[in-house]
């Protein structure tokens, strides 16, 4: 996309107010920088933490979900049931004269609506026809289109008892993997939900736009564990008369409410819905611009390899539309996948209306032959031996999920002939799985609030912050360091320090103007200020970084204003 000079220039001083702010700056700069890495710096920290738990408060609110959390470093075995191993690439292409690396599709932005959508082939093909030039050299000479893996993979242990291992793509996998661990929690009653906010690490191909494309970034993921038969839906009643923007993977985009895309088929399915709505909130309580919101739908080839319907949340800013949050229904995509890979139960269990009587008429194995014959695969082997019918015989090769082949003899089986009364039936739950971009979202955030006004030297900059995430709630100034105004602002400064919640700066130095203007920069909410008037009647002024309207109140007054709830 090409964006306007004048938004260019924008986004260049938003950048590098950020920078020199403290905010967001690249990392390991004193070494020469790495691409797709950035530190959050001196203010920037406290604006993450504070969005973290925004986030946090928001879901735990649902009253159904827990936290947890779990290691970065994720054994092969794990990724490889996932999916991941296999599936989770990106197409790569090299420029033949400098060696950069390049994603196919993004060379192909201009040229079609959706290159990631593309086959290997149909990228290969367009790649041949359009010949882009290379971002780096401007040279048009490209490498075969290949498929890249975007782990960073590592070893767990020394020498030769290491274990191959990833560092985690998602966090989301923590969650299958501890679900018996919270199955048990929830009193083994469905829906639940468990989330966690943590690193996740992808070794993006050419990381271009600054905090969009992270090597290593800050995720927020909810999985969300439903009975598909039994499901209750939500209420989304409060959301009917809330229009955002939707656009579907078919047909145009249109303004409508959560509930009537609901009910017109367009939205599939209805905790899907739920977790739309209540993103959308969250969204919102954050501080984003509404009208730089819209939820976008998954083409079904554009869908991650675990997903039934997927529902980004887009938000638009210096880098056009951006998706920063992704809603996917994961079916029993992942619990299916560990249970084959592990042989464990994963599921959860569903009374019958009425309990039913079944014949048994089959087979089961011998325990006691069975058990030290085929050891850790002896629950495979038993799953494969019930599903058989009467007729089977012995010898017989099974083949278990993971394509092992066991010989089963006589002597591990027994034969099973009789009639049983079944109160329910053990199935695999299905996930629906909201998934955040921390780092995007807080780009938006800053993208949304940052406001110029006049130009040149004149320029003034005001980062309107919603008071919930402003990585500062107060500047304490003393209007000057003499005569006891500075002795009075450090103590007002240290008692907002001390209340829970609040974080204060004190900034004593050049002239109150440009005090002000230093915190509105970075979204200060208010500045208190100390004047001889303080130093009488022990008031301070408030000012408010909106308005800029002042008002005179005790500081136990601006104290409690400034304490959370
Ligand atoms: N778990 C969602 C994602 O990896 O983007």
């Amino acid at each position: 996309m090409v964006e306007p000079q004048a938004s260019v220039e924008r986004l260049e001083r938003l950048t590098g107010m950020l920078r020199r702010r403290g905010i967001i700056l690249p990392a390991f700069e004193i070494h020469g920088g790495a691409k797709g890495l950035y530190d959050f710096g001196p203010v920037g920290g406290r604006l993450r933490s504070k969005v973290q738990s925004v986030w946090r408060d928001h879901w735990l609110s649902q009253g159904d979900v827990v936290e947890i959390s779990c290691p970065t470093v994720t054994p092969f075995a794990v990724l490889e049931a996932s999916g991941h191993v296999a599936e989770f690439s990106d197409f790569m292409t090299v420029c033949t004269a400098c060696d950069e690396a390049s994603r196919a599709d993004t060379l192909l932005e201009a040229h079609h609506a959706n290159p990631d959508a593309l086959s290997l082939s149909d990228l290969q093909a367009l790649l041949d026809d359009v010949q882009p030039p290379c971002p780096a050299c401007g040279e048009a000479s490209w490498s075969p289109v290949a498929a890249e893996n975007l782990m960073f993979d590592t070893v767990i242990g020394a020498g030769s008892s290491g274990r191959a291992a990833f560092l985690r793509p998602e966090t989301a996998q923590g969650m299958f993997t501890t679900y018996p661990a919270i199955y048990r929690h929830f009193r083994e009653r469905l829906p639940f939900g468990a989330m966690q906010l943590g690193r996740g690490y992808r070794n993006e191909i050419s990381p271009r736009q600054g905090m969009i494309r992270l090597r290593e970034f800050n995720m927020a993921e909810l999985e969300y564990f439903i009975d598909p038969e039994t499901e209750a839906p939500h209420d989304l009643s409060p959301w009917a008369s809330t229009e955002v923007q939707l656009v579907p993977a078919e047909g145009d985009a249109f303004a409508a409410s959560i509930p009537t895309a609901l009910a017109q088929g367009v939205i599939l399915h209805p905790t899907v819905a739920w977790f739309m709505a209540r993103t959308h909130d969250l969204m919102l309580a954050l501080g984003v611009d509404a009208e730089k919101l819209r939820f976008r739908q998954h083409a079904r080839d554009e869908m991650a390899h675990y997903a039934l319907d997927c529902w980004d949340v887009e938000l638009h800013g210096s880098y056009g539309w951006i998706e920063c949050v992704g809603i996917a229904h994961r079916g029993c995509y992942d619990l299916e996948a560990h249970e084959k890979a592990t042989g464990q139960r994963l599921r959860a269990w569903r009374n019958y209306p009425e309990p039913k009587v079944v014949e048994i008429n089959g087979w089961t194995i011998d325990g006691a032959k069975a058990g030290p014959a085929f050891r850790a695969l002896a629950g495979q082997v038993k799953s494969k031996v019930e599903a058989l019918g009467p007729e089977a015989s012995f010898p017989l090769t099974v083949v278990l999920d993971g394509g092992e082949e066991v010989l089963v003899e006589e002597e591990h089986v027994k034969r099973v002939q009789r009639t049983e009364t079944v109160a329910g039936e053990w199935f695999i739950p299905h996930v629906v799985e909201p998934a955040f971009g921390i780092d995007r979202i807080i780009w938006h955030l800053l993208d949304h609030a940052y406001e110029e006004s006049g130009s040149g030297e004149e320029m003034y900059v005001r980062m309107r912050l919603h008071p919930d995430v402003a990585p500062v709630d107060a500047a304490v100034l003393p209007l000057f360091e003499k005569e006891g105004m500075d002795t009075m602002a450090s103590e007002v400064h240290r008692r907002l320090c001390g209340t829970r919640g609040v974080l204060a700066s004190y900034d004593g130095s050049g002239s109150i103007g440009r005090r002000y203007a230093r915190a509105d920069e970075i979204g200060v909410p208010c500045c208190l200020t100390v004047d001889h008037t303080s130093l009488e009647d022990g008031t301070v002024t408030w000012r408010d970084r909106d308005t800029g309207e002042q008002t005179r109140m005790s500081v136990d007054d601006a104290v409690r204003r400034l304490a959370a709830p």
